[in-house]
Parts: structure tokens; sequence; C-alpha cells
């Protein structure tokens, strides 16, 4: 039997030190390979006008700029301390990305400003995912495509020993145990879903997590 989800925290990654080490940290599933790029990409999504929730660094939203046609790079983050990190990776990405502070239930966007929304490892601390499926919804254009990627809770506890133990820094590793004890299994995500304007969106499993793509 799943355990029950245990919530994270509401305000997101927000003393300087852990995101730092945090920086260190995504700065390794990037180079691994890890923070749900290609799965972005083999969803389908475009590029165009991207907006990017919870970025945290900005490594996923940066890496995207690298390999799809990206018009501009948006991200929406909680978090003040991880948006200037995210702005500086963005100077060396040499990437004009913009970061502003808001939350992914109530985006400070226009309606229908987007092509294509994007998430990593972000929708575990989404205090009313339904809510943020909405803005989802609202923020993207007529056949904009989402795709958001996360841990999953039901992840075989052979896979999450081995995954705790590759985790760097090591002060990141009892982080990871809470994000995968709030983390969504897919049939509860997919229930969720099912009361949002995203009806029609796919949710898969993969090694480590869960990946919801779609379209408008
Ligand atoms: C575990 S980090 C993942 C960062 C990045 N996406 C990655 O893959 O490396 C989660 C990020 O989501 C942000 N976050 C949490 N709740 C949020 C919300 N309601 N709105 C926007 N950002 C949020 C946190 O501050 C943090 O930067």
């Amino acid at each position: 039997m799943v355990k029950m989800r245990i919530i994270e925290t509401n305000e997101g990654i927000q003393d300087e030190l852990t995101v730092e080490s945090f920086d260190i940290f995504a700065r390794e599933m990037r180079d691994k390979g890890w923070n749900g790029v290609s799965e972005m990409i083999t969803s389908g999504i475009m590029g165009g006008d991207i907006l990017e929730l919870g970025p945290g660094p900005g490594y996923v939203g940066l890496e995207l700029t690298k390999k799809i046609s990206v018009t501009s790079l948006t991200g929406c983050e909680i978090s003040p301390a991880m948006l200037s990190i995210a702005q500086k990776n963005a100077s060396e990405y040499n990437f004009p990305a913009q970061y502003v502070l808001g939350s992914c239930m109530e985006m400070p966007f226009e309606n229908e400003s987007f092509d294509t929304v994007i998430s990593n490892g972000s929708l575990h601390e989404w205090e009313n995912p339904l809510e943020a499926f909405q803005e989802i919804h609202r923020v993207l254009r007529h056949g904009g495509r989402f795709c958001i990627t996360d841990l999953r809770r039901d992840v075989n506890p052979l896979k999450k020993a081995l995954v705790y133990y590759v985790t760097r820094p090591k002060e990141m590793r009892r982080g990871l145990l809470t994000s995968l004890n709030a983390a969504y299994t897919v049939s509860e995500i997919i229930e969720l879903l099912r009361h949002s304007d995203l009806r029609n969106a796919i949710v898969t499993r993969n090694f480590f997590g869960l990946c919801i793509a779609g379209e408008k």
C-alpha cells in the first residue's frame, strides 16, 4: 500500500545556504540528464514563449533554450533567493530570461500569454495543484502545450535507496526524502486533472517520477 502524502512546505526553498546547496544539486541533475528536459522535448513542447513554474536555479528552462527554439523564457518562482540565483545562471547561459516573484496558484500574467508551460520537481510543493492547473490553462494560448515532471511517491524502495546515495551534496538527501513523501502518485494526479480544464493531459510514470503533458 502507498503511504499517505506528507505535505512539505508552502514556501519553497528560501534559506540562502540551502539555495546554494540546491544550485549544486540541480547542476548535477542537469549534467546527469535527470531534470525532465528530455521528457519535455519528447512530450512535444514546441518552445516559443515559455513559462517555467518553480524554476529554482533555472537550469531546466535554460537547457531548453539550447535545444529547442525559444523566443522568451519567463520563470515564476516563490522564493526570492532562488530568483537571484536563476538570474545569475541565466547570464551564464547568455539568455535574457526573466524571473518573476509569484506563486503558480496565482500567476502574475495575462490570459493566453505563453506557448508553453513547463515545470520540474515543483508540483509536490504546490499547496493547491488544482488551482495551479487552472492557472496553466488560463495563461496558455490555444494550441499551447504543457509538460510538468515531478517525483512519484510510490517509487520502488530500491530505486529510492539508489538515488538517495548518489544525491550530492549530501545535505540535499533529507530534502529528497521529504519531497518524495510529499509527491503524488499517477492515479492521484489523474483524479486531480479530472476536475481541471487540463482534462486531456496524459500522465505517465517514469524511472523515478511522473510526467503530465498535453495541449490546450
Ligand atoms: C525542488 S525545487 C525544483 C527547482 C527546479 N525546477 C529544478 O528542477 O531544479 C522546487 C522549486 O519550486 C519552487 N516553488 C514551490 N512552490 C511554488 C509555488 N507555489 N509557486 C512557484 N514556485 C514554487 C521552490 O521555491 C523551488 O525553487
